[in-house]
């Protein structure tokens, strides 16, 4: 699937609308993402903090739970915005969620434009380094 395969409004669109969900009372920064799954579902998630700040939950966390929750499948584009609507990049930690879920091919909306995975997290830690050792015995 290609960047122009995929309907970003649409994903922009959900991804402000989930935004506006977002509990953020500690950072007063809110998030919204919205992901389309290979099977065309459209999975959200918005962050949502606690008063003990570093259980913050990020909003590709609660994506990713919908995700499994509704299905699976994989992610094979991904629009994270912030309070204006401007595309956001996932933090660190999320884009090693994003990788489990997406892999190398899922795009990621930037400010510059759609992105490839592996340029939004190069040399990427995987699934695989732990089969190359292990053998792929994961259950
Ligand atoms: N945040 C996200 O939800 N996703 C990101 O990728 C970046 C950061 C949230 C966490 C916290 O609630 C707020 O933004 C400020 O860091």
């Amino acid at each position: 699937m290609t960047s122009a395969d995929i309907d970003w409004d649409v994903l922009h669109e959900a991804a402000v609308a989930v935004m506006e969900h977002a509990y953020a009372p500690y950072s007063r920064f809110k998030v919204g993402v919205a992901g389309l799954v290979d099977d065309g579902r459209v999975v959200v998630g918005c962050n949502v903090e606690n008063a003990g700040y570093g259980v913050a939950l990020c909003a590709e966390c609660g994506m990713v739970s919908s995700l499994h929750a509704t299905g699976g499948g994989r992610l094979v584009a991904v629009y994270c915005v912030d309070a204006e609507g401007g595309a956001l990049m996932p933090c660190g930690r999320c884009r090693q969620l994003l990788w489990e879920s997406g892999g190398a091919s899922c795009l990621v909306m930037s400010p510059d434009g759609p992105m490839p995975m592996t340029a939004v997290l190069p040399l990427a830690f995987g699934p695989e380094d732990i089969d190359r050792i292990t053998g792929g015995d994961r259950g």
